[in-house]
């Protein structure tokens, strides 16, 4: 679909590339228009990346003429998407900082579209602490990144630090733009482990980080739904254009899951709840001196509400899909738990490595259908599972309208 892509541009020598980003941004289709660095000019003049994108170029804050055109809050405005090629370490410092000094850092400041950064610079400034601090908080916070490239490097040295060729940092656009595939859909999604109180202190948790739960909704928010995280305790960044709601126990997610149900017409329960908790929790700090010497302690335990059940009995036409976190026989579990729960979808992931499923970047995973049928996906990064599982749950919704 054709969008709106702003195009940021700083001073590094990459940016020569940046005449044919803007060319084949255009041929796909999309409106593009260019900001830079006074330092930006140095590299690419101004009147190219306006011949190619066909609008004016803006450079300077502040300048009556050039704001009298199209001032920057309107182009922050009108962005889908604010892509910054190359990003210069400098930049990538300023952007994790949130400083606007100039024209590049202003609108980055300003807008609320999706931010794609595609970073060039020598290989250690690339690997300095500072560089990786800024890089990891703006991941946090939701910007994208293609590459740098590993390669020889305009400095002299070879590594890591080459800015994405032009073709690659388009498709990379195509993916950040997202479709609106799930417009009109509200997508309720769970995430995280919950923690069961055992005292003043302590809990009975799982290792559950949350981000299979949090990729799960930003794929969502990017296909255009409305999105509801219901979330365990996490260290994760709310994703962007996602409404979170944050719980501890199983029991307070249960009640923020039939709070928000009545409006979802999707469900994702990607969360680890616990399926057992203290019975009776102490209020106050379980102490050790308090019991006989050398004694144990024996936790009476007691079942949690089956959330994911329940929500598939609720009424209403809604798509349901659960997980299913299993250490073997994986397809034969979850298809008794599908059964058991009554799912549209269940997702299997194998736990039993570290590499995959709690707490790693990447899944393996196997959707089961109540018809039987399986279909085993192979490795992936979890935002990919998370598209494949939107790709499944599209499909559902378009046979029941
Ligand atoms: O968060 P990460 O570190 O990224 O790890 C991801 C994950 C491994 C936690 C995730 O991919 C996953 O498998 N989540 C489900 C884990 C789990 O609790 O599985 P389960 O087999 O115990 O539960 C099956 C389904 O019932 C799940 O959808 C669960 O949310 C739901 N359930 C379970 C118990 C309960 N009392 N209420 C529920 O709704």
């Amino acid at each position: 679909m054709p969008a709106r892509i702003l195009v940021g541009v700083t001073g590094g020598i990459a940016a020569y590339k940046v005449p044919e980003l803007v060319r084949l941004l255009r041929r796909a289709g999309h409106s593009v228009r260019c900001v830079t660095t006074a330092a930006a000019e140095a590299f690419v003049t101004p009147l190219v990346l306006q011949t190619l994108s066909g609008e004016p170029v803006r450079s300077r804050l502040l300048d009556p003429g050039e704001e009298g055109q199209i001032d920057h809050i309107a182009l922050a405005d009108w962005a889908d998407l604010y892509l910054v090629a190359p990003t210069t370490a400098n930049c990538l410092a300023k952007l994790s900082h949130g400083l606007a000094d100039d024209m590049v850092s202003t609108v980055a400041l300003a807008t609320r579209a999706p931010l794609l950064l595609a970073p060039a610079m020598n290989v250690n400034m690339w690997a300095h602490p500072a560089t990786r601090e800024n890089v990891s908080r703006l991941r946090e916070r939701g910007a994208s990144f293609v590459g740098p490239e590993v390669g020889e490097l305009a400095c002299g040295w070879e590594g890591e630090g080459r800015m994405s060729e032009p073709a690659a940092i388009a498709a990379a656009a195509e993916l950040a733009l997202g479709t609106r595939s799930l417009a009109g859909e509200c997508v309720l999604v769970t995430a995280g482990g919950t923690r069961e109180r055992v005292d003043a202190v302590r809990f009975l948790g799982n290792r559950s980080s949350g981000k299979m739960g949090y990729a799960v909704a930003a794929e969502a928010a990017r296909r255009g739904a409305d999105v509801v995280l219901v979330s365990a305790p996490s260290h994760l960044a709310t994703p962007a254009g996602v409404r979170r709601v944050d719980v501890e126990s199983a029991a307070e997610m249960r009640a923020a899951v039939l709070r928000e149900l009545r409006d979802a017409s999707i469900v994702v329960k990607a969360a680890a709840v616990a399926d057992f908790r203290p019975s009776a929790p102490a209020q106050r700090k379980l102490k050790k001196e308090d019991l006989p010497e050398g004694a144990g302690l024996s936790l009476d335990l007691e079942r949690t509400p089956d959330i994911l059940a329940e929500v598939c009995r609720a009424e209403g036409e809604r798509v349901v899909v659960g997980f299913a976190a299993e250490s073997h026989d994986v397809v034969e579990a979850a298809q008794r738990k599908l059964a058991r729960k009554g799912c549209d979808l269940l997702v299997a992931n194998d736990i039993s490595s570290p590499a995959t499923g709690f707490d790693a970047d990447e899944n393996q995973v196997v959707f089961v259908w109540p018809g039987g049928q399986v279909e085993e996906l192979p490795v992936l990064p979890k935002s990919g599972v998370a598209a494949q599982l939107f790709d499944r749950v599209e499909k559902l919704r378009e046979a029941r309208h």
